[in-house]
């Protein structure tokens, strides 16, 4: 399986093996399903069971369901527990935040109804620390418009920030936070009762991540203690990704969005029918190239309302003219296509990923390095972050089936002792809840992979510190 030898400085690996495994770190296609089959996706219909319209799932369908709305998680019910022999010792939490408003961008010229979010707040303030002083008051925003202010704003009237994490958005952050609570806290023991050094999140510099975060908290530890929120700044941030990489964005566009190679631009050129409804329909203008070099705005504009039970559009002009069910529906397959494409599909999306991505890859071995010498007290760490971080990070796994990440997708790496092992660790890695599954030959299914050749893997693509993104970008 090991093909050839790749031996990296023994200063990285204080613990153990002399010898280095050597691992693969080419691209491997995903499995073909309807995803990436061209005529499957504009010739066919439906969601092939795929959920758009409510975090909660149809009665009779199981948990573990793509739902777009609000993706499957690690929690007890489905949970697959570790053999007795395996004992947990470090975990990384990674998920895309829940469910929100549509981004301005992705908002209609005009919309036919407003959208209302004056059922929370959104808090932001400022309060000493370091040394405590006077305390803040718990202020919020409170968006309104007025007849006075002549500009009516883009997209949807109301009370909303577009974006923010919605009311349910912020019940299904909470959730998610009470479940992975009720696994690594009570049942397997892991978590420790009170917050404290051992356990950190991080957030990026979308406030959207930390709407989700300050819920999720309080549905694990539902405590009265203020909690710091790790952000990096906004020029270098690796969660999100954005610090800047140059020639992994070029690469990007040279084959997915705004590329004009056939192997992206053919299901656009399918699609043309189904665009030229939904312009005559959302009054976007047939040459707006935002709107027309991938389906990205037109998905969200139309999930985001669905997830939220609202109606899909009508025309302003025409309200019975309307986006119907089976168009809403062929677009969100066209968006499951357009991801598995440029993530997973074209044999330049590990590179890409590696440039735009490999610094968190980089920060996560090293936090697991740092786990396993003991140099940090650090046991569970938990990432807040958005679609582009969770499909790269698929993308650099080489998920075999890849999808578009939803509100709420999760990827979890768990590193173990084994007894009787010595000081060998093993690692398993969880995507909605199960086990992953990748093409690339060296991980497989991750399931108790030898860190060393996961931490391997990553240094062969990435480098320790980072150092081959460096020379890259
Ligand atoms: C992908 O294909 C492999 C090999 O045929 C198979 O073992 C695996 O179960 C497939 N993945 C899924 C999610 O069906
Ligand atoms: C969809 O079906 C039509 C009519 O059968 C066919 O002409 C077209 O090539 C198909 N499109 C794709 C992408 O397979
Ligand atoms: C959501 O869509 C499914 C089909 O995908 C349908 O069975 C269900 O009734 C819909 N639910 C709502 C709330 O519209
Ligand atoms: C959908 O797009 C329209 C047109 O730009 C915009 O007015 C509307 O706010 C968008 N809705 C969502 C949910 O993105
Ligand atoms: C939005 O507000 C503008 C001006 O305030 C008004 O003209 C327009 O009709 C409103 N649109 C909706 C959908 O409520
Ligand atoms: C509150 O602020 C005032 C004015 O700066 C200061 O005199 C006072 O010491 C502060 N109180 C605390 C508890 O820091
Ligand atoms: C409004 O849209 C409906 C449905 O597309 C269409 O049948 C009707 O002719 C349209 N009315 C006008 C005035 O364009």
């Amino acid at each position: 399986m090991f093909s050839s030898t790749h031996l990296l400085p023994l200063l990285f690996f204080p613990l153990a093996n002399a010898q280095q495994p050597s691992v693969d770190l080419s691209w491997h296609a995903p499995n073909t399903t309807w995803i990436n089959t061209l005529s499957s996706v504009i010739n066919g219909t439906g969601t092939h069971g795929f959920i758009f319209n409510s975090s909660e799932l149809p009665q009779g369908t199981k948990y573990g369901t793509y739902n777009w709305c609000n993706m499957p998680h690690v929690r007890q019910e489905e949970y697959p527990v570790a053999d007795k022999q395996y004992e947990l010792s470090y975990v990384e939490v990674i998920h895309r935040h829940h469910k929100r408003t549509p981004y301005a961008s992705n908002t209609f010229p005009k919309e036919s109804y407003p959208w209302y979010c004056s059922d929370e707040g959104l808090f932001y303030y400022g309060q000493p620390l370091n040394p405590e002083g006077n305390s803040s008051a718990s202020a919020y925003w409170s968006v309104y418009t007025t007849n006075t202010n002549p500009f009516a704003p883009a997209g949807f009237n109301g009370t909303c920030q577009f974006p923010q994490i919605t009311r349910e958005g912020l019940d299904d952050s909470w959730q998610h936070g009470k479940d992975l609570y009720g696994v690594y806290h009570d049942m397997l023991r892991f978590l420790p009762d009170q917050l404290g050094e051992m356990v950190t999140y991080r957030v990026t510099n979308n406030v959207i991540t930390s709407q989700v975060a300050g819920m999720l908290i309080e549905g694990m530890y539902q405590t009265p203690v203020t909690v710091p929120l790790r952000t990096q700044p906004p020029s270098v941030d690796s969660l999100e990704p954005a610090y800047t990489c140059s020639a992994a964005s070029n690469l990007f566009s040279s084959y997915g969005v705004g590329s004009s190679s056939s192997a992206w631009t053919a299901h656009l050129t399918a699609a043309k029918p189904l665009y030229a409804t939904l312009d005559s329909i959302s009054g976007v203008s047939a040459t707006s190239s935002d709107w027309h070099q991938s389906f990205d705005h037109y998905f969200d504009n139309l999930s985001a309302r669905q997830c939220h039970n609202k109606p899909l559009p009508c025309a302003i002009s025409n309200s019975s003219n309307c986006v119907t069910q089976e168009e809403a529906d062929a677009v969100y397959r066209l968006g499951q296509y357009e991801y598995s494409f440029i993530y997973r599909d074209s044999s330049s999306s590990l590179q890409a990923s590696v440039g735009s991505y490999g610094v968190w890859i980089a920060e996560l071995a090293q936090t697991i390095r740092d786990r396993i010498s003991g140099a940090s007290p650090v046991i569970y760490k938990h990432n807040v972050a958005h679609d582009g971080s969770v499909s790269r990070l698929l993308s650099i796994l080489q998920v075999d089936i890849m999808v578009w990440p939803g509100m709420g997708s999760e990827v979890v790496f768990e590193l173990y002792q084994k007894k009787g092992a010595g000081s060998k660790r093993f690692v398993r890695i969880l995507w909605g809840g199960q086990v992953l599954r990748s093409s690339n030959p060296t991980l497989g299914k991750v399931d108790m992979l030898d860190v060393e050749v996961l931490l391997a893997y990553f240094d062969g693509l990435v480098g320790v510190g980072a150092s081959k993104v460096i020379a890259y970008c």
